[in-house]
């Protein structure tokens, strides 16, 4: 069963001491796609980079809310100038996060949340969003660009926003704390969310799944995801990866 890894950081510095040895072995284990998100210039050229390297790797190109400040014309015009590669099948990680008291003014990763999703419209690519403790003002500006479609990426919402996000085109993404006790609501999001808008991601090297919690994640550790939606879901763990891999050919544009 192939298995598609929609989310993983392999341009992260995590990886450095690993990276062409761990990619290289992803395929033998079943993990025969892969989007490796940007979190600002540079890590979006990485991520096109690798994707340059690895036929099965596929690069999403953007600034991510934490890394938004200093953000200005420079860096959102080189994101747009890497939209043009070839392997490039997704604008992202963009969005907000309020978590963290030192990441930039909300206003301002409103702003550049905006462009991004202007972007993603422009160039006709999904958006992958990545929505932290903003989930009203998330919802709100998607709703803003009705021409752009994508995934919200480690879905954390409600069950209505959920519904809003799918009526709308969009696919929720689903990673390692859907194995974690206190999840919660993950269980009733998936409930109300179709199959066939599912998709898994690690979000690798963070966010590693039961039993490999607080260690260094990376795509190998996928099918405790599939196993857990799988079970949610009450079919096997095979007709799981196949249809999160169909899903992700279908966002991402990859069908043959
Ligand atoms: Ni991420």
């Amino acid at each position: 069963m192939p298995l598609f890894d929609t989310h993983a950081h392999y341009n992260d510095r995590a990886f450095d001491s690993v990276r062409s040895e761990l990619l290289r072995s992803l395929p033998a284990a079943g993990v025969c796609a892969v989007v490796v998100p940007g979190v600002d210039v540079e890590s979006s050229r990485a991520a096109v980079a690798l994707a340059e390297a690895y036929d099965f790797v596929y690069a999403a190109v953007g600034i991510h809310p934490e890394d938004c400040a200093g953000a200005g014309e420079a860096e959102l015009s080189a994101i747009r100038a890497l939209c043009r590669s070839p392997k490039v099948v997704a604008v992202g990680e963009i969005g907000l996060d309020y978590y963290w008291a030192e990441n930039p003014p909300g206003a301002f990763q409103q702003e550049i949340f905006r462009r991004q999703l202007e972007l993603a419209r422009e160039t006709a690519l999904p958006a992958v969003v990545h929505d932290r403790e903003a989930h009203g003002d998330s919802l709100a500006i998607v709703r803003e660009y009705p021409e752009v479609r994508g995934v919200f990426h480690c879905y954390s919402g409600s069950p209505e926003m959920a519904e809003e996000l799918l009526k709308r085109g969009w696919y929720l993404g689903f990673d390692g704390p859907v194995t974690y006790k206190n999840a919660k609501r993950a269980p009733e999001v998936v409930a109300i969310t179709p199959l066939d808008r599912i998709v898994v991601e690690t979000d690798a090297p963070y966010l590693s799944p039961v039993p490999h919690r607080g260690k260094r994640n990376d795509s190998r550790n996928l099918p405790y995801i599939v196993e857990k939606l799988a079970g949610w879901k009450g079919i096997s763990p095979e007709k799981m990866a196949q249809i999160t891999w169909e899903n992700g050919l279908r966002l991402f544009g990859l069908e043959e």
